[in-house]
């Protein structure tokens, strides 16, 4: 594939040599997303960061992985604050947009809209967020931090058992992976959801399609016994219809408990975050905080290296990282 001057919608767009050199490139960028070293390889660009759905670490460490090259970053946050709620168009806002920044980043509550954003414009687009569609980025920082994890244990994505838990209908994250686990070999997926919850049917085909074994069931326990990963995910209660009070019962609570007696000691436990944390959600619990199993918030730091790989790639800069090397001169802990 090719990253120059693309926008990055869908996963979809994504072959194995495209995640490979993306993913080296990620490497080649740690030292430089731990304050190990600093570049200023993308010295005058601007990032216009737009994000009209809440967001936390994913608007900040997209800002930050473009502040780390050397760049600026614009932000928006919230719908509230923009234009759109004069009534403007995606359209006019995607093309005026392009008109002040070299790349930008959207966020936004409906599927599909982020490439409406990119049809208005020629710089490149990339989606951090459309409603319930797709969220390449996350997906890309999740299958990084598998690969590594995986290593560390001596094994590889490909033939891995991969159970993924929650909410599998509107979890974009948990679309976007599943497309890109799918460029691996051999892997075996059990989704793990409410029966109101399941994975969209196009995904389990666009899986399916690929050659894998793919599972479905409600029962996370079961589905743990035999699993190298567990990605488990938060309910989506901002995308239920409304009217609809969906919560999850006791059996999808991660906890010490859960995995201690159904899960295989080497597990990794991973989420996109954030995790709900109210009593009653049965998310992910922080039982597990401290645990060597919980890969979270490896997650979280990967997502900076693996952001700076996309924009080096897509802004054409990837090979001149080294070049404005400079060592880093402030208190790093
Ligand atoms: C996810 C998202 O926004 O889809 N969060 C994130 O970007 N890490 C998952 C979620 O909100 O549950």
């Amino acid at each position: 594939m090719q990253f120059l001057g693309q926008s990055i919608l869908s996963i979809e767009q994504f072959d194995r040599a495209g995640v490979k050199t993306l993913f080296d490139t990620a490497r080649r960028l740690e030292p430089y997303a731990a304050r190990k070293l600093r570049t200023s390889v993308l010295d005058g660009t601007v990032l216009a960061n737009l994000f009209f759905e809440p967001s936390t670490r994913t608007r900040v460490s997209f800002g930050v992985a473009f502040n780390r090259l050397g760049g600026f970053v614009r932000d928006t946050s919230g719908m509230q604050s923009t234009s759109l709620t004069k009534g403007e168009s995606l359209f006019d806002t995607g093309r005026v947009i392009g008109g002040y920044a070299d790349v930008m980043v959207v966020r936004y509550p409906e599927e599909g809209a982020v490439a409406e954003f990119a049809a208005a414009t020629n710089i490149p687009v990339i989606n951090a967020g459309d409603g319930p569609g797709e969220h390449p980025t996350q997906a890309l920082l999740d299958a990084f931090t598998m690969e590594k994890e995986l290593a560390a244990r001596g094994k590889t994505v490909d033939g891995m058992h991969i159970v993924l838990s929650g909410d599998m209908k509107y979890g974009r994250t948990v679309h976007s992976l599943s497309k890109l686990l799918s460029l691996y070999q051999n892997v075996r997926f059990t989704f793990v959801s409410p029966a109101e919850l399941r994975c969209p049917a196009k995904i389990l085909d666009y899986v399916r399609a690929r050659g894998h074994r793919v599972e479905e069931t409600e029962d996370l326990a079961g589905a743990l016994a035999s699993a190298d990963v567990l990605y488990a995910t938060r309910l989506q209660k901002e995308r239920l219809p409304e009217g609809t009070s969906l919560t999850y019962s006791e059996g999808f609570c991660v906890n010490r408990a859960l995995m201690d007696k159904a899960a295989p000691k080497d597990i990794i436990i991973m989420h996109p975050l954030p995790r709900d944390g109210r009593m009653g959600a049965n998310d992910l619990s922080d039982d597990l905080n401290g645990d060597d199993r919980l890969a979270i918030f490896k997650q979280t730091d990967n997502g900076v290296a693996v952001r700076m790989a996309l924009f080096a790639e897509v802004l054409g800069v990837a090979d001149k990282i080294e070049d404005t090397t400079r060592p880093v001169g402030w208190f790093v802990p």
